[in-house]
C-alpha cells in the first residue's frame, strides 16, 4: 500500500504529485491510500485486485481537468481523492471522458465541484471582516465555516477584492492571510480568535442600511441564498426585519431619487496570472481558465474577443447571449445580426474590427427550459474589466464603441443615459476615443418599429462617427478569430 501524504484536505498539489507518481508506477487505486495529515489511516474493507496496471512514462489530460479537479478536491466528501486518481487513470485511455456527463464516474466529480462552486458563493457573499483593534498596519479579520474545504479556492477572491487590506480568514480547519503582497495560508482556528466588539461592524451595518434594496427583499430567497447558520456572523441580519418593514416607504424614496453614479473602480488582476500575457492568444488562454466571478461555473464556455488584433475600431458590447455561449463567439445571435445590419450601412466590414464583451461569460436565469438573460452586476463587470483592459493595450484602438450601459460603465465606471452619452467622442484615460451607443438588443426591445428604426439609425451614425474619427490608416496586422489565433 502507498500512502500519499497530504499537507491539508484540500490540497491538490501533494494530490498531483502522488497520484502522477503512482500511475506512473503503474499502481492500482487498491494500491494507494491518500491521507491527510492529522488523519487516521483508513481500514480499507478486502477489495478485489484487478490486474496490474503498466507504467506510464507521460500523463496526458484535457484541460479543463486541473479545473475540475482542483475545485472537486475541496469537497467535504471523503472519497474525492479516489474518485480523482480513477478519472485521472480513465483519462489516459478515454480522451474525450470528461465531455460524458452521463458517465458515472464524471457525473459524481462534477457534482462535487459544482457543490464546491457554491460553497465558494457563499463564502464570497457571506465573509465580514473585522478590524484588529490597535493594530498597525490595519489588519482585518473575519470568521467563517464553510462547508466543504472551500479556503483555498475562495481566498483568490478576497484577495482580488480587498487588495488594498490587510486580512485573515479563519476557518476551523485552515486559514488565509493577505499582506497586501502575499497571500499564505495556515493552521485553522476558533472563533474566539476573531476580535468581538470593533468598529466596523456599526460601518457595515451603516453600509447595509444604505445599500439596502427593498424593492429585492425576497425574505424565502435570502433564507435559502442565505442559510441560517450563516447569520449569527452577520451584523446586518439583525436589521434585516426592521429594514424589510421599513421597505415600503423607502421603495417609495428610491424611486424618487435620482440614480447615483457608481466609482470608477481599478481592474485587478485575477489571482492566478496567465503567463503568457503579451498576446491575445495568451489573453484567450488566460480567459479560459478565469473564475474571478461565479459566472464561469453556469456558462458552457467563455466568449473571447475576435477580429483583427491591431483594428482601428474595437466594439465593446455586453456579455455573450445564448447563441455567443453555444458557439464561443460574440455578437452571433439575433444581436449579432442587427449589428452586422448596421455595420454594413455604415460602411464597415466586421472583419476590420476588433469586437469583445465587457464580461466574457453568459449570464442566465432558467425560465422552464430556456435560458434568459440577466444584466451583469457591477461586481461582475468588475471582475472582468482586467481583461479588457488586455484586449485594448494590445489591440490598441483609436476608437472603441461601447454597445450599451454596461460597456460604457465598464469603460468609464459611470451609468449613462445612452441618447446624452452618445452625443459626441469621449476621450478615455487609456487613450482611444470613445464613442458610445445603443445595444443592438435594446433595438431589437423598442417599443414599436418607429422607436427601433430611429435607434437603429443612431447606431448607424455613430459607428459612421467611429469610422471617420479612425480615419483611414486602419494599421492592420494581426488577426484573431473565433477558432484559430495567430
Ligand atoms: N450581446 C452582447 O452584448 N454581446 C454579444 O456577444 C451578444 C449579445
Amino acid at each position: 500500500m502507498r500512502v500519499v501524504a497530504l499537507d491539508y484536505p484540500a490540497d491538490f498539489e501533494g494530490w498531483r504529485r502522488g497520484a502522477r507518481q503512482a500511475l506512473m508506477d503503474g499502481l492500482l487505486l487498491e494500491d494507494i491510500e491518500f491521507r491527510v495529515k492529522g488523519d487516521a489511516p483508513t481500514l480499507f474493507m478486502h477489495q478485489e485486485r484487478g490486474p496490474p496496471q503498466a507504467a506510464q512514462t507521460t500523463l496526458r489530460v484535457p484541460k479543463e481537468f486541473p479545473q475540475l479537479a482542483k475545485r472537486a478536491i475541496c469537497h467535504c466528501d471523503p472519497e474525492r481523492f479516489r474518485l480523482l486518481y480513477a478519472l485521472l487513470e480513465r483519462l489516459q485511455g478515454e480522451r474525450a471522458l470528461l465531455g460524458n456527463r452521463a458517465d458515472p464516474l464524471v457525473h459524481r466529480v462534477n457534482v462535487l465541484a459544482k457543490e464546491v462552486g457554491r460553497d465558494k458563493h457563499k463564502m464570497t457573499a457571506f465573509v465580514r471582516f473585522r478590524l484588529v483593534e490597535g493594530s498597525q498596519p490595519e489588519h482585518y479579520v473575519a470568521w467563517f465555516e464553510p462547508s466543504h474545504y472551500t479556503l483555498d479556492y475562495t481566498a483568490p477572491f478576497f484577495m482580488r477584492r480587498f487588495t488594498g487590506m490587510h486580512w485573515s480568514i479563519f476557518t476551523p480547519y485552515r486559514s488565509a492571510h493577505w499582506d497586501g503582497a502575499v497571500l499564505s495560508f495556515g493552521a485553522g482556528a476558533s472563533k474566539q480568535d476573531v476580535p468581538e466588539d470593533d468598529k466596523l461592524e456599526d460601518y457595515w451595518r451603516t453600509y447595509y442600511a444604505h445599500i439596502f434594496n427593498p424593492a429585492r427583499v425576497k425574505l424565502k430567497a435570502m433564507q435559502a441564498e442565505m442559510p441560517k447558520k450563516y447569520w449569527k456572523n452577520l451584523p446586518e441580519a439583525g436589521l434585516i426585519q426592521t429594514l424589510t418593514h421599513e421597505s415600503e416607504a423607502r421603495t417609495r424614496t428610491m424611486l424618487a431619487n435620482a440614480p447615483t453614479l457608481p466609482v470608477v473602480r481599478e481592474a485587478a488582476a485575477p489571482a492566478e496570472m496567465p503567463e503568457n500575457m503579451t498576446s491575445l492568444h495568451g489573453v484567450r488562454q488566460g480567459l479560459e481558465q478565469c473564475e474571478a466571478c461565479e459566472l464561469c461555473h453556469g456558462a458552457t464556455q467563455v466568449v473571447p474577443g475576435e477580429g483583427l488584433g491591431r483594428a482601428a475600431i474595437m466594439l465593446v458590447g455586453e456579455q455573450p447571449g445564448d447563441q455567443e455561449d453555444l458557439e464561443g463567439r460574440p455578437f452571433v445571435g439575433p444581436a449579432g445580426d442587427v449589428l452586422s445590419r448596421a455595420l454594413q450601412e455604415a460602411g464597415l466590414e466586421r472583419g476590420g474590427l476588433y469586437i469583445t464583451n465587457a464580461v466574457k461569460h453568459f449570464k442566465y436565469t432558467m425560465r422552464g427550459k430556456r435560458r434568459l438573460h440577466q444584466r451583469p452586476e457591477m461586481a461582475e463587470i468588475d471582475a472582468c474589466r482586467w481583461w479588457l483592459m488586455q484586449e485594448i493595450s494590445l489591440v490598441k484602438p483609436l476608437v472603441i464603441v461601447a454597445l450599451g450601459a454596461t460597456a460604457h460603465r465598464a469603460l468609464t465606471g459611470q451609468s449613462p443615459i445612452i441618447s446624452k452619452a452618445r452625443l459626441g467622442l469621449a476621450a478615455l484615460e487609456l487613450g482611444p476615443q470613445l464613442q458610445t451607443s445603443y445595444h443592438p438588443s435594446a433595438i431589437l426591445r423598442a417599443r414599436d418599429e418607429a422607436e427601433g428604426t430611429s435607434m437603429f439609425a443612431m447606431l448607424v451614425d455613430d459607428l459612421r462617427t467611429a469610422s471617420s474619427a479612425a480615419g483611414s490608416s486602419q494599421p492592420v496586422r494581426q488577426r484573431v478569430s473565433g477558432a484559430h489565433v495567430l
